[in-house]
């Protein structure tokens, strides 16, 4: 098939950008391509006993363009070794991108689903969409398969958006979610059932908009959560409100019981998954140890993206545990990101804060655990800053009385700087924080609130800063290790 040469060719590209790259911002612990554009994670699996990530990827530009899929694997999720572009686009069914999809373990062979794009006229953005699957004996290569598309086109009441699909298998059956939208232009989500791959039975609506949430739902995805059933979704179009929704667009999930039978799904209300800046298109997989894990694209899509002039552009979010608690799903780093450590310096313990505290750091990759009580404080507001050397800073913030976490990035390289979510902190304030060169992710009271931001800082750093505002508050801990 034509794929192998395309796939030389992209090689070949990526591999001359990478030549060029400038390493100003380049991350230091998170998964990036070599080179060029990267977004949506794609194809979170684990394979042989090693985590499989693919990634949408254009290795001929900075900007986003015909959609290939990178990859990378890793035995620990924390070290990722780079693998060759597993897709390329230009066959009959996936003449102008293999967009995003997921992977699955057929019987030791690595089969990825992903999404046909097709122009009809480029200029007005007319297309159809499609569903395709690739197999690989060896979990590098891959091969297309001959009954492609598996899927051709949508239901019969649904619009031109028909879109990556996340499969699963259960109780003998594989099912397969789509990201759709109706005629009428409502988000949803829509559900297909086979027994080998290959031959799709369209089951129904899984779920859908009631009007408020989107006009698309983008990159969907549905498991089991300790004991319940979450539907993931990346909805297009949602309008801002309260301190809800400020990005273009959003990821979040609804939580409910789901029958197979009937393809029933009662769930409750829309909630936002990371209260950043730059959270996106999150996927999950379930690892030999039952853990459900996420990562999300690390930007947003029209946010002023820096790094393109420096040959790249785009990075993947941390992987972070998923539990269930009162029907919140809460996020933490997995545990094996404290291999990333190396020198721990516990800065404080149980001390008194009047006013501001600062330890000088001058290094760019940094975790920080920050804990501070709030029994009986009279603070009005306490936090941590990461300072630059003169004016430039990333502000983590929390208000007391309006019991809200700010992140502030204005003062390091981002317009519309400031996010804000609700959060009952309690007695006790616990903030773990991921500092990259060009990223921040925000832990709050183990994983109740989330904040991912990409962060453009030009001074080199001074430190962190713990300060209090309105009176005194005790830090509990104050400890952090350059990763
Ligand atoms: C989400 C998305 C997907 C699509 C892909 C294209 O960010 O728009 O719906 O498959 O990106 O790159």
């Amino acid at each position: 098939m034509l794929t192998i040469n395309k796939i030389e060719q992209a090689q070949h590209s990526l591999n001359e950008a990478e030549k060029k790259v400038n390493h100003q911002y380049r991350l230091g612990y998170h998964i990036m391509a070599p080179a060029n554009w990267i977004n949506d994670p794609n194809g979170l699996v684990q394979y042989k006993g090693e985590y499989h990530v693919f990634y949408q990827h254009h290795p001929y530009d900075e900007n986003w363009g015909p959609m290939h899929w990178g990859h990378v694997k890793s035995k620990d999720l924390v070290h990722w070794q780079h693998l060759p572009i597993a897709l390329a686009p230009g066959d009959s069914f996936d003449k102008d991108g293999c967009f995003s999809g997921s992977a699955v373990d057929n019987e030791g062979e690595l089969t990825l689903i992903y999404t046909g794009h097709n122009y009809i006229d480029k200029e007005l953005d007319t297309f159809f969409q499609n569903q395709n699957i690739a197999v690989s004996k060896d979990g590098i290569t891959f091969e297309k398969a001959e009954a492609n598309p598996v899927i051709a086109e949508p239901p019969a009441d649904s619009s031109h958006h028909f879109r990556d699909p996340k499969v699963w298998k259960h109780e003998g059956f594989w099912y397969m979610i789509l990201g759709n939208s109706t005629k009428k232009q409502e988000g949803r989500v829509i559900l297909y059932r086979s027994s080998n791959l290959q031959k799709w039975e369209y089951v129904g609506v899984l779920a859908k908009s009631d009007g408020d949430l989107g006009y698309m739902w983008e990159c969907p995805d549905f498991f089991e959560l300790d004991g319940k059933h979450v539907l993931m979704i990346s909805p297009q179009g949602i309008e801002a409100k309260g301190d809800s929704y400020h990005n273009l667009f959003q990821t979040g999930y609804l939580v409910g019981e789901y029958n197979y039978g009937t393809n029933t799904f009662h769930h409750g209300s829309f909630t936002e998954l990371d209260y950043g800046h730059d959270f996106y298109a999150v996927q999950t997989l379930l690892d030999d140890k039952g853990r459900r894990i996420a990562i999300g694209w690390m930007d947003m899509w029209e946010a002023n993206m820096p790094t393109k002039e420096d040959g790249w552009c785009g990075a993947l979010t941390l992987p972070r545990e998923l539990t269930l608690r009162e029907d919140k799903v809460l996020m933490n780093p997995v545990q094996e990101l404290t291999s990333l450590r190396k020198t721990q310096y516990n800065m404080l313990t149980n001390k008194a804060l009047s006013n501001s505290y600062v330890v000088e750091v001058n290094e760019d990759l940094l975790e920080i655990q920050a804990v501070f009580d709030l029994a009986d404080c009279q603070a009005s507001s306490v936090g941590i800053k990461i300072r630059g050397i003169n004016n430039e800073e990333t502000l983590m913030c929390y208000n007391l009385n309006e019991q809200k976490l700010l992140l502030d990035c204005t003062h390091s390289g981002k317009e519309d700087g400031v996010r804000k979510v609700a959060l009952q902190a309690g007695e006790t304030l616990a903030l773990r924080i991921f500092v990259d060169r060009s990223s921040v992710e925000v832990f709050a009271n183990e994983g109740q609130a989330t904040m991912t931001s990409r962060i453009y800082p030009k001074e080199s750093r001074l430190g962190i800063e713990l300060f209090t505002e309105g009176g005194n508050v005790i830090v509990k801990e104050l400890t952090y290790w350059n990763l």
